[in-house]
């Protein structure tokens, strides 16, 4: 049977990594490196630091492909994402044929972990399904960008006893307002948090986490909204594309 593991590999430091999965880099020979078609130099370059640099002896192949770019569908968010999920599936199923013998074992390297707004769960599942190929996989957890935000601002993630709650700029954006407390927030490309500028609350933002390229940010909402707007347009400017993430928590004062 083939195998395949899924490697978190922490969100942008490489020291980030377990050692669960420092072993497991060794026992994969082929790591399917996926270009997303943005921000990738970076982010390949950094993939491929983490092999040279945790594996042992030069006996491994990296295979990198194009990952198909998801189309927008004006007429249903949902159908986009099935569409996109389905060519990637596709062609994940022709690597993981083409590319991996009966019997070897082939790694995918998740940004972060990949329990944490990644699909590659989600694709290797629907590979299954699909019938043609099979194999057994297994999932080596890493540290997330939400975990490099708390420890960078020395903060846990939520006051004693309270909830916490994970969600997009594009979900947050839909909000009222009303009931945000230890919200962290991902995949915000539009500054949602602005909406909620006049509001009592308490932002700890981060860009870049684990990278040298980090930048910190954190202070009363109304304060610094501005500040974290700009600072967040002239790093995209300066590197042309932006990872940023931050927890929203109501002002106590
Ligand atoms: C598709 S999600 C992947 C999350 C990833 N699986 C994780 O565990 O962090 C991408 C989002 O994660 C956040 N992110 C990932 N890496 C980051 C970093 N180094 N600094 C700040 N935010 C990051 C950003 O909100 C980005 O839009």
């Amino acid at each position: 049977m083939k195998k395949i593991l899924v490697i978190g590999i922490g969100a942008g430091n490489p020291e980030h990594i377990t050692i669960q999965a420092i072993k497991a880099l060794n026992r994969a020979m082929v790591f399917f490196i996926l270009d997303k078609g943005y921000a990738d130099d970076e982010l390949l370059r950094l993939r491929r630091e983490i092999c040279e640099r945790y594996i042992e002896g030069d006996g491994y192949r990296l295979v990198q492909v194009q990952d198909p770019r998801r189309e927008e569908d004006p007429a249903s968010y949902q159908h986009g994402i099935e569409h996109w999920h389905e060519q990637r599936a596709a062609l994940w199923e022709r690597l993981i044929t083409e590319e991996l013998k009966p019997d070897e074992t082939g790694g995918f390297l998740v940004w972060g972990d990949p329990a944490l707004y990644d699909s590659t769960l989600r694709i290797l599942e629907r590979i299954l399904s699909r019938g043609n190929e099979a194999f057994e996989y297994e999932v080596i957890p890493g540290i997330t960008s939400v975990q490099a935000l708390a420890a960078q601002h020395r903060i846990a993630l939520n006051r004693i006893g309270e909830p916490i709650r994970i969600t997009t700029g594009r979900r947050l954006a839909q909000e009222e307002g009303g009931d945000i407390d230890n919200v962290v927030v991902m995949l915000d490309a539009q500054c949602a948090f602005e909406r909620f500028a006049s509001h009592d609350l308490h932002i700890y933002w981060g860009a870049y986490l684990g990278t040298e390229d980090e930048v910190l940010i954190s202070g009363p909402l109304k304060d610094v909204s501005e500040r974290i707007k700009q600072a967040r347009e002239a790093a995209r400017a300066r590197k042309g594309w932006i990872m940023d993430t931050y927890l929203l928590r109501r002002d106590l004062g």
